[in-house]
């Protein structure tokens, strides 16, 4: 078994499936190349057939984001395989991804099917989008709510008819850690021919449980891992990648796994994301949280002050988090400043930069280095009110 785990990321659509989260193309852009240089190994960029405004999405950074895949979403009919496609062929590497629900629940309410339906459907939209592109992922929806023994059929068969990726979501945030690695493993186990096939998760946070279940997975063999930035989503979310990639770096001693990430990258891509989509990041939220690395007890303080691994399991400057870095001072300038708050992440409006540049000023006086920490708390503190 392989020891790289792929990342899958899917911030531009089920990220922006979050309520009151819209992107528009150039905002999507910006947050696929900045996924890029964090060295995500896939990027979902939409589901084309939704609206021109998600095939315009997907299209543009089929054309202009390289040295990643690209995937657009498509339901298995012909329809969406077709305009999934359209969006996706300038892209360096494509990969169309077709899903159908897999779960009794989702068949008799939702798509009013049989078994055997769906079962001829998802075989039918593989095979058909087979003929576009080599890279097609197949994802039960509901997997984790399926029958087991149905599942290894259906993934037995759509892996015959050429899916290269299986993906066992766990839509509605149900599993728990213990219960989806023996579900992993027995897939592993009963899929005819999946040792040709990269067995991907997909886990929601209906339970707080998405992080904990995509590890779990990983540790019962799941070589891609699905998920977003700060972890937005439908609902409560998917799994946060940046904590799953941590995890596995901070970790490896129990998992020894690797992944493609530049972790170096991952403060900034949080806060981009948060800038463009408006939700803010809990001050509490594991890896970049503001008070992710903050020590606030004087014991703590101490501990860290003599010996950083006392309280620290992770160096904050392996996020990205430059604290101790001199930027600027009172001599700076408008343009400095906004052009290091850009670096960091931050998408400030002119109403919000004149407030925070005022901050700054005034903030520069009383104190002569300003770091990257500090400006982090000027902005997040003063500005967003997080
Ligand atoms: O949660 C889910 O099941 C999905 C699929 C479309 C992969 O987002
Ligand atoms: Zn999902």
């Amino acid at each position: 078994m392989q020891n790289r785990v792929y990342i899958f990321d899917t911030t531009l659509r089920d990220g922006e499936q979050s309520p009151g989260v819209s992107l528009n193309m150039n905002e999507k852009l910006q947050i696929a190349r900045q996924l890029a240089r964090l060295g995500v190994d896939i990027i979902e960029a939409g589901f084309p057939i939704t609206s021109p405004g998600d095939f315009a999405a997907v299209q543009a950074v089929a054309r202009e984001v390289k040295g990643v895949t690209v995937a657009g979403l498509a339901r298995a009919n012909f329809k969406d395989i077709d305009r999934a496609w359209e969006a996706l062929l300038d892209a360096e590497q494509a990969r169309i991804h077709v899903f159908i629900a897999t779960s009794d629940i989702h068949l008799k309410y939702k798509l009013r099917k049989d078994r055997e339906q769906v079962l001829a459907a998802a075989v039918e939209a593989v095979k058909y989008a087979k003929k576009y592109t080599s890279d097609v992922e197949f994802s039960a929806e509901d997997a984790s709510r399926s029958d087991v023994d149905y599942l290894c059929r259906v993934f037995g068969e759509v892996i015959k008819a050429g899916a290269t990726v299986i993906n066992v979501p766990d839509t509605v945030g149900y599993t728990t850690p213990e219960e989806y690695a023996r579900f992993i493993q027995t897939i592993m186990e009963k899929t005819p021919g999946m040792e040709k096939a990269v067995l991907s998760v997909h886990c929601h946070d209906d339970l707080g449980m998405a992080v904990a279940n995509s590890l779990a997975a990983v540790g019962a063999g799941a070589r891609q891992v699905e998920g977003t930035i700060n972890g937005i989503g439908e609902r409560a979310g998917n799994a946060a990648l940046e904590e799953v990639v941590m995890g596995l770096y901070t970790r490896k001693d129990r998992y020894g796994l690797t992944t493609g990430f530049n972790t170096r990258e991952i403060f900034r891509t949080s806060r981009l994301i948060s800038s463009l989509t408006g939700m803010p990041v809990h001050p509490n939220k594991a890896v970049v949280g503001k008070n992710a690395f903050a020590h606030e007890s004087g014991i703590h303080q101490d501990g860290v002050l003599k010996e950083r691994t006392t309280y620290e399991i992770m160096n904050p400057e392996l996020v990205g988090i430059t604290a101790g870095n001199l930027v600027l001072g009172k001599h700076s300038g408008r343009h400095a400043f906004r052009n290091r708050l850009t670096e960091l992440g931050y998408e400030l409006n002119d109403e919000e930069l004149n407030l925070a540049f005022g901050r700054f000023k005034a903030l520069a006086d009383k104190k002569k280095e300003i770091t990257d920490h500090d400006l982090q708390a000027l902005v997040e503190d003063e500005i967003r009110h997080v």
